[in-house]
């Protein structure tokens, strides 16, 4: 019972969310199965910095072929985004399980949404993608594929920007002017930002350029730090933060501003803990300014908790990781409330419940850091280990017109289509076994399932102890198991 225990506890890291799908943008739907669970609802990211934001990243804007490499075949390794560098992390290859339009529909909705502005996709681009990488090794590193596809230059007002590092512990902004720099750097991205700077504590930065103003008027500047930070414009201290304190502290400055270029100045120091810096600044009357650091996020966002419901006539597919399981899991809520999980890695159903509603709520407030309950009845951990103790490797999953999926995976010498559904009492699994030769196979249990649920068996399998055991002729076998609640 521990060891069912701990299986499930595992497990039900991989389920969460299913928003209405009413009036869905296309891809919009299959974003909410494929992506949300990690990159948020709204692309912002996973919480506690557990996956980079899609929002705004420039992973995702200009080539596509970059973001439809990420999908197809995973990524690892570190990776900036939007100023933060995430560590030890993975993103699961997709391209076993979505066709070149789906992950094109998902890559269009992405690059339109949430601010970001770039092409939508055609599963042409997809499949061209997909034909040339045919064969690799799974899990791109971040830092291989940048090379292959450079991030596009993200414009700022900044002009010919550099930057002079400081050493030295303070508690104030010190006066910069007096002291000895120990290098100058030009800053080639034109962004205020930590990108080129080892230093975690006890240092101080003043970035120099000019501010390129196309209309003449009042200038809104925000500016935030962790420690402190001074921006100052034509030698006129515009806005200061001060002291030892996080980026909750905020300074908002007007200042006018004619048209053309500006001396700017942004001056800044870090003692110990978390570093960062933000500033934005908005043209007269509200007209588009932008952002000229990296844009910090060294405070978790926090999310509103959010209300699943699973939809009307189709099942919902989720996928994520199942942390220290398997990369590689596929959860799915069909109609009436059944739901299971299949294990891509294992190629077997791992997990079912009942009056599937699943509240998210713990996975976005961080409470449960990236595990969520099943909310329902009814969790069973239903084998461990892989489909018949055999070798496994999963092919593909198939959809229906009610999206309910088949799962084809090869186990040592047979190729099996694997079909749950939903029953009255529970779920009632169909296998297809392609065999090449009459034999036997014996697929097993955790006996603690039997405890929660009877087994039924029709065409030539049959349960012995804790294990279902099926005789095969040669060509294809069909067995229907039924899981039922007792
Ligand atoms: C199981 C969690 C998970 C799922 C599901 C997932 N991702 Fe990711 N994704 C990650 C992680 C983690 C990274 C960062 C990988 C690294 O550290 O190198 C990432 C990185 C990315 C990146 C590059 C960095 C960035 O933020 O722009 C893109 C693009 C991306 N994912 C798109 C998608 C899309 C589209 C989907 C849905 C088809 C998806 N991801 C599904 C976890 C996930």
């Amino acid at each position: 019972m521990m060891k069912a225990k701990k299986h499930i506890l595992r497990l039900i890291g991989i389920l969460i969310a299913m928003p209405l799908w009413a009036d869905a943008k296309p891809g919009e739907q299959e974003y909410q199965a494929y992506c949300l669970a990690c990159h948020g609802d709204k692309g912002q990211g996973g919480v506690n910095f557990s996956a980079p934001p899609l929002a705004e990243s420039a992973w995702v804007q200009g080539e596509a072929e970059r973001a439809i490499k990420v999908v197809l075949n995973g990524l690892k390794g570190n990776i900036e985004v939007d100023g933060h560098v995430y560590t030890a992390l993975m993103m699961p290859p997709q391209g076993a399980v979505l066709s070149d339009k789906q992950i094109a529909d998902i890559l269009s909705y992405v690059r339109t949404s949430w601010g970001n502005k770039s092409g939508k996709v055609k599963p042409a681009a997809v499949a061209k993608v997909r034909k040339e990488i045919d064969g690799i090794e799974p899990f791109y590193e971040a830092s291989e594929l940048l090379k292959q596809h450079p991030l596009p230059k993200v414009e700022t007002a900044l002009r010919g920007l550099l930057v002079e590092t400081y050493l030295g512990e303070w508690n104030k902004l010190p006066d910069f002017s007096k002291l000895k720099s120990e290098g100058l750097e030009e800053e080639h991205s034109n962004i205020i930002s930590f990108r080129n700077i080892s230093h975690r504590k006890n240092f101080g930065l003043v970035w120099t350029g000019q501010f390129e103003n196309r209309k003449r008027g009042g200038h809104k500047f925000i500016l935030q730090a962790d420690d402190g930070a001074k921006l100052i414009i034509n030698g006129k201290e515009v806005a200061k933060i001060d002291g030892i304190g996080d980026m909750k502290r905020v300074a908002r400055a007007e200042h006018w501003l004619k048209k053309g270029l500006h001396d700017i100045r942004v001056e800044y120091f870090q003692k110990g803990g978390d570093r960062g810096i933000s500033l934005y600044w908005e043209g007269p009357n509200n007209s588009k300014g932008g952002f000229l650091t990296d844009k910090v996020k060294d405070i978790a966002p926090v999310h509103e908790p959010i209300v699943l419901k699973p939809p009307g006539s189709e099942a919902f597919i989720y996928r994520n990781f199942i942390e220290g399981v398997s990369p590689r899991a596929i959860a799915v809520g069909y109609p009436g409330g059944k739901s299971i999980a299949f294990s891509q890695d294992d190629c077997t159903m791992v997990l079912m419940w009942k009056s599937g509603f699943i509240d998210a709520g713990l996975h976005w407030t961080g409470r449960g850091k990236g595990f969520t309950k099943p909310v329902g009845e009814g969790l069973v951990s239903l084998s461990s280990g892989s489909a018949f103790g055999l070798d496994v490797n999963f092919l593909r999953m198939e959809h229906d017109e009610h999206r309910y999926p088949t799962f084809v995976y090869q186990a040592g010498d047979y190729t099996i289509e694997d079909k749950p559904l939903p029953s009255e009492n529970g779920i009632k699994r169909v296998l297809k076994i392609h065999a090449q030769k009459a034999g036997k196979l014996i697929y097993p249990l955790n006996a603690a399932a039997l405890e929660t649920i009877a087994i039924e068996c029709e065409g030539k399998a049959k349960l012995k102890e804790s294990a279902i055991e099926m005789t095969l002729k040669s060509g294809v076998n069909t067995y229907t198991i039924n899981y039922i609640y007792k």
